[in-house]
């Protein structure tokens, strides 16, 4: 008896240690802003590449751009997710604008256009150059839309 309530406390008291100091929210706060960033460090590494045959700066190659299109069909859905939370009153650096959470139903239709475009992108892979580069020029320009209203450069 009077060790299970030992034990008891002994647990009330690490949760109230976990979560009631602020520095436990900092932490979670800290980890969201890196796994949103990482997420979109991610996107870009699949982005890069169509960038650089689009400058033809390496060769067009139709079938790399399918599977990188097609990665960033499943990355974009992840970007509302990943901003869900509220880091607008952290002063952890980012670019990211209070303004995603003012209007997180616009910013999370804008995440949806970019996995459509995406998607029309990977489609446009089997109707040859001219199609498949104007459908990625409509997959940056959701991206650019995206920044334009809620990332700032710092
Ligand atoms: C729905 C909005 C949205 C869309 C769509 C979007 N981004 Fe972003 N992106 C952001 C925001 C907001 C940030 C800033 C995040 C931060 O600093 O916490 C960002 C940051 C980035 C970064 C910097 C990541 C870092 O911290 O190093 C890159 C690179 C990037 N985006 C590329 C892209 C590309 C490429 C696309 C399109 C395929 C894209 N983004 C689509 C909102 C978006």
């Amino acid at each position: 008896m009077l060790r299970n309530a030992m034990f008891r406390n002994a647990v009330i008291f690490s949760l109230l240690l976990c979560f009631g100091s602020a520095s436990w929210a900092d932490e979670r706060t800290q980890k969201t802003i890196e796994a949103r960033q990482g997420l979109l460090k991610v996107v870009a590494q699949y982005f890069g590449p169509i960038v650089g045959m689009a400058k033809g700066q390496i060769p067009y190659d139709a079938a790399l751009i399918e599977k990188n299109a097609g990665m960033i069909v499943q990355l974009a859905p992840m970007i509302p997710d990943m901003f869900a939370m509220d880091t607008s009153a952290s002063d952890i650096t980012s670019q990211a604008k209070a303004d995603i959470w003012g209007d997180y139903a616009d910013f999370s239709a804008k995440a949806a256009t970019t996995a459509e475009r995406a998607e029309a992108l990977v489609a446009a892979t089997a109707e040859g150059r001219g199609a498949t580069m104007k459908a990625f020029g409509a997959l940056g320009a959701s991206c650019k839309s995206c920044h334009d209203s809620y990332r700032q450069k710092n």
